[in-house]
């Protein structure tokens, strides 16, 4: 049965994602197909390479006890299905069969803890499938390592006849390379109809889907092997293991694609970039740097060595070096560390300094300033090109509440002052070193609070004397 391009535009797609297994090997609390693989859940990866395909129907089949958390993470329109008891991919997808009721078209089975699949990868299946329209097209893969999959196995004239589990498998059949990827797109009518058929004799006692495809071809239905070159796109998610090797995959993707665009990366083994940043031309990432969650980062910075960026936003020309910076924004030209620490509601507006063990939380220091050394600033604001000395720290907790320290333009501090907010130094003013400043100080006045120095003339000969040059 071939489709005319007509009844080819007119067939329906449904999508059944499996995600009801228990996913014991990952000894964990949380459903596997949360896990997070480069600052997105598992699943979330897979429901949009199949979101691409624009499917009539897209489910989700999962264990009753995971259906909340794991629908959360998955955008509105797709369905959930609940599988009662986790008896095999097969029953998994009979868990669909009463939703899909009526539905006539294809339907595509994948699997939940695949995410490296490719939307490319799938429209590929789909094109394949609906250029020939066998009752099942299933994809595969060689590979070096066929351990733990199912293998795909052919007769003399190469027709594909069954899929064998490894832990079924011969010792002949166990040499076989090319593996089921777990993605297969199937005519609704016979799905449905080999499904019912399909038993659990063999070694884990399942329900396999896996087994549709030999029952289907030994109808002499016809099944089509759709081979795809990449094997890092079937990576299944079992273990931890695994989990790191498949972030390390995605990972690598996503460098890749950043250095397309124009990013330099000094050392991609080091360096850990989540889907969803952003990263303008010319940038480049030293070693050992981390930008996670929705970090915005802009053209010619400089980041790293050594600095975790989180869910950021970094302006053109900024220059970061080991630092940590949290929900914070920086300006354009500003620079930052080595070693600081910028948390919520840091705003470091364009030509700003943020230097060397210096934190910064809920405050805004204007245009050109600078925090050069050793200093906490938190609930501030510290006017455009304002000096902070070293070691400045504005007291905003009493132990109750937090108070805010404002801090004017052309402001100049002296080291080791504190600020006891509320408290506002006006424009243009100096504070003297050493200074607890619990008022106000006017514009251009120099607010100092310090006890007067004292000498005492002979102080230390007398200390330190021998003895009996005392007495
Ligand atoms: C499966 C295939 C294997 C293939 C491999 C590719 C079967 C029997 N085997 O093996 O041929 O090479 O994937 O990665 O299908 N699930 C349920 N309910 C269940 C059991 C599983 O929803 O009762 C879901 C799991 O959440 C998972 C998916 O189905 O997302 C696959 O199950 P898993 O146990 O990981 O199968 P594999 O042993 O990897
Ligand atoms: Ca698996």
């Amino acid at each position: 049965m071939q489709f005319s391009p007509a009844e080819e535009a007119r067939r329906r797609l449904a999508v059944v994602v499996l995600a009801a297994g228990l996913g014991t090997r990952m000894k964990s609390k949380r459903p596997k197909v949360l896990h997070d693989v480069c600052g997105r859940p598992m699943i979330a990866w897979v429901g949009d390479a199949a979101g691409a395909l624009s499917p009539d129907r897209m489910l989700i089949v999962l264990a009753p006890q995971a259906a909340d958390d794991v629908h959360q993470v998955l955008s509105q329109n797709v369905e959930v299905a609940i599988q009662e008891r986790q008896l095999g991919t097969g029953d998994a997808v009979r868990a669909a069969k009463r939703p899909l009721e009526g539905f006539d078209g294809d339907i595509l089975v994948m699997y939940g803890d695949t995410p490296l699949i490719t939307s490319e990868e799938l429209q590929g299946l789909l094109q394949a499938h609906r250029a020939h329209g066998p009752a099942c097209t299933l994809m595969t893969v060689v590979v070096g390592d066929p351990f733990n999959y199912g293998r795909v196995c052919r007769d003399a004239d190469s027709r594909v006849t069954r899929i064998v589990e490894d832990r079924d498998a011969s010792e002949e059949e166990k040499k076989i390379c090319e593996i089921n990827a777990g993605v297969y797109i199937f005519e609704s009518g016979a799905l449905w109809e080999a499904l019912s058929d399909v038993g659990s004799e063999n070694a884990q006692g399942e329900i396999y889907l896996t087994d549709v495809i030999g029952i289907l071809a030994s109808r002499g239905q016809a099944v089509m092997a759709h081979e795809v070159a990449d094997p890092a796109v079937t990576i299944g998610v079992n273990s931890r293991g695994e989990l790191a090797e498949a972030a390390g995959m995605m990972r690598a993707r996503i460098l890749d694609h950043h250095m397309r665009q124009g990013v330099t990366v000094i050392d991609p083994a080091s360096t850990y970039v989540d889907a969803e940043v952003k990263i303008g031309r010319d940038t480049v990432l030293e070693p050992m740097t981390v930008l996670a969650g929705t970090t915005q980062i802009g053209e010619d910075c400089v980041i790293g060595p050594s600095s975790r960026v989180v869910d950021a936003v970094i302006d053109d020309g900024v220059t970061l070096v080991s630092s940590y910076v949290f929900q914070a924004e920086i300006g354009s030209g500003c620079t930052i560390g080595p070693f600081a620490y910028l948390r919520p509601g840091a705003r470091i507006l364009p030509g700003a300094k943020a230097g060397t063990f210096v934190e910064i939380k809920n405050a805004v220091v204007h245009e050109g300033s600078k925090v050069p050394h050793l200093s906490y600033i938190g609930d501030a604001e510290i006017g455009a090109g304002t000096n902070i000395g070293a070691g400045n720290i504005t007291a905003n907790y009493d132990g109750r509440s937090k108070s805010r320290t404002v801090i004017g333009a052309s402001v100049h501090t002296g080291a080791d002052t504190v600020f006891v907010a509320p408290v506002s130094i006006g424009d243009g003013a100096v504070t003297g070193a050493g200074s607890v400043i619990t008022r106000d100080v006017p514009p251009g006045a120099l607010g100092i609070s310090r006890p007067e120095q004292r000498n005492i003339e002979g102080y230390a000969r007398k200390k330190f004397a021998p003895k009996e040059e005392n007495e």
